[in-house]
């Protein structure tokens, strides 16, 4: 068992009660640093056309000076941080762990830029971040990756490795950054530092950190910026919105969720403006105009997403399988997977959007999946969107009206990769595919039985291509006429050293809805 040698953080446990996360004056410069201060890496995200947002942490060894700190930036055009265009002063904020969040506007559109962070003697590695094309520019290729589900307890994060190897222009990453719990039932290569489950401030920024201090996930986000959504893990496992899936005191569970958001707006390059240090809100769902190219909906799977479905006792509150006479609630049309105010949100967009390529950015697994219960009966697992098929049904009717062009799901969650045809009526083999969906695996965590879900195929002639043994994460290749997919997987996620191989790749061509192998 291997154990890295990690630093433990001097954080509060008290939950931050400051109007809003702004850059506040009153600031300590360049202390006297015996560590390296930026011992947990860099991250830049959020783009704009004019800018985006940098992220570092300060961590100390010996404990922080207490109060703001300010620190130094720069920002160059070119790699080696020669051609420097933009100089200045962010700070590090006490209340927020002394995490930057540092806005830059004023930038060219559409091209990479590098930076650094710097403090007394200290300077942080170099960063790349990239601004988004103008509105509407001509754009004729760019390559992103998507990523879920990274347990650091059972496996190594050489997927991040090689995808950062990759050096694609974006990463998103669909949920299961961290995971909050510890899973004793499988076998570990190495230990959350803690060893216990993650409910408090502390404890979820222990998390952040210990998982910032890989080198492979610190290398992907140093060279790759990023767009980040969550889903269950930031928090607890299979909750919604302000249900724990444990039936959880909610008021208990209320001061949970909001150490897990606060926490989660540290960790990550995100604008201030996103955070409500009131109700520790984050508004995450957003769209990212790659010019005339692609528009990505990145949506939020779990803030406002109502109930899981017949959660009948406590020991039920968790995904489980149901069937549509077990549970009517599965086809209660006033449920919603995005919850009403962002499924209307989400469609404004898609009736507006102008782009030749159109992704929708979710957590998990939209397709309809018939499962087999103990009765052989046909059943659906009530956590992903087969718990909220009428909001689902909404989604693709209007994508379907709408005609949006090339709409493309892309998720995570579910441990496997998946290729689907989403479809009208998934009851009616004959109805049209309203979209494509690709699902990626997970970075490390488990997938589901392979020859227990290959028997349902079956039953979801939709489903073009399972495979739930594999971990890796998903590359695609856009171009004005067409989206190249492929699956990349590791070779043992058990190794630090893995390799990487294409285990599959998927085509979409422009115009033509549904995937074809490559
Ligand atoms: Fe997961």
């Amino acid at each position: 068992m291997h154990r890295r040698t990690f630093l433990h953080l001097a954080g509060t446990s008290a939950l931050s009660t400051l109007a809003a996360p702004a850059l506040l004056g009153c600031a300590t410069s360049a202390p006297t640093w015996t560590n390296d201060p930026f011992a947990l890496g860099v991250a830049a995200g959020d783009p704009a056309p004019d800018g985006f947002v940098l992220w570092t942490r300060l961590i100390s060894a010996n404990g922080l000076p207490k109060g703001n700190i300010e620190i130094a930036y720069e920002i160059a055009t070119d790699e080696t941080m020669r051609e420097i265009v933009r100089r200045g002063t962010a700070v590090a904020e006490a209340a927020y762990a002394h995490s930057v969040h540092l806005e830059i506007h004023g930038l060219t559109p559409g091209r990479p830029y590098w930076y650094r962070f710097m403090s007394g003697t200290a300077s942080s590695r170099v960063g790349k971040a990239a601004t988004l094309p103008a509105p509407g520019a001509r754009v004729d290729n760019l390559r992103f990756a998507f990523v879920s589900c990274a347990n650091y307890e059972i496996g190594y994060f050489s997927a991040y490795r090689h995808l950062a190897d990759e050096q694609p222009d974006l990463v998103l990453f669909l949920g299961d950054y961290i995971y909050e719990y510890i899973e004793r039932r499988r076998p570990t290569v190495r230990l959350h530092s803690d060893e216990k489950e993650a409910t408090t401030l502390a404890g979820y920024r222990n998390r952040y950190a210990q998982y910032r201090q890989d080198p492979d996930l610190q290398r992907l986000h140093a060279t790759v910026p990023m767009l980040v959504s969550w889903d269950d893990h930031e928090v607890d496992n299979d909750y919604t919105s302000e249900w724990s899936s444990t039936f959880a005191d909610p008021v208990k569970f209320a001061a949970r969720r909001a150490a897990a958001y606060q926490a989660f707006y540290e960790h990550m390059p995100l604008r201030p403006s996103r955070y409500d240090a009131r109700s520790h809100a984050i508004r995450l769902n957003d769209r990212f105009a790659y010019g005339d190219l692609l528009e990505i909906a990145l949506t939020d799977p779990r803030q406002y997403r109502s109930r899981l479905a017949c959660p009948t006792q406590p020991d039920r509150g968790r995904g489980h399988l149901e069937t549509l006479a077990s549970c009517p609630e599965l086809v209660d049309p006033t449920r919603s997977f995005f919850g009403l105010a962002q499924e209307r949100w989400l469609m404004d967009g898609l009736a507006r959007t102008t782009a030749r390529w159109n992704v929708i950015a979710q957590s998990t697994l939209m397709s309809q999946w018939r499962q087999r219960d103990q009765n052989n009966e046909i059943s659906f697992w009530t956590e992903d969107w087969n718990g909220y098929a009428p909001s689902r049904t909404r989604l693709l009717q209007h994508i379907h009206n709408a005609r949006v062009a090339n709409p493309v799901v892309i998720g995570g969650d579910v441990h496997s990769f998946w290729a689907n045809d989403l479809k009208l009526d998934f009851d009616n083999p004959k109805s049209p595919t309203v979209a494509t969906e690709l699902v990626g695996t997970s970075i490390t965590s488990v997938g589901p039985n392979y020859e227990t879900f290959t028997k349902y195929l079956p039953d979801n002639p939709h489903v073009r291509y399972f495979e739930s043994r594999r971990r890796g994460y998903t590359s695609v290749d856009l171009t004005r006429n067409r989206m190249t997919t492929r699956f990349r997987n590791v070779s043992d996620v058990h190794k630090p050293d893995a390799t990487i191989a294409t285990l599959k790749t998927f085509v979409v061509e422009d115009g033509k809805t549904g995937v074809v192998p490559a």
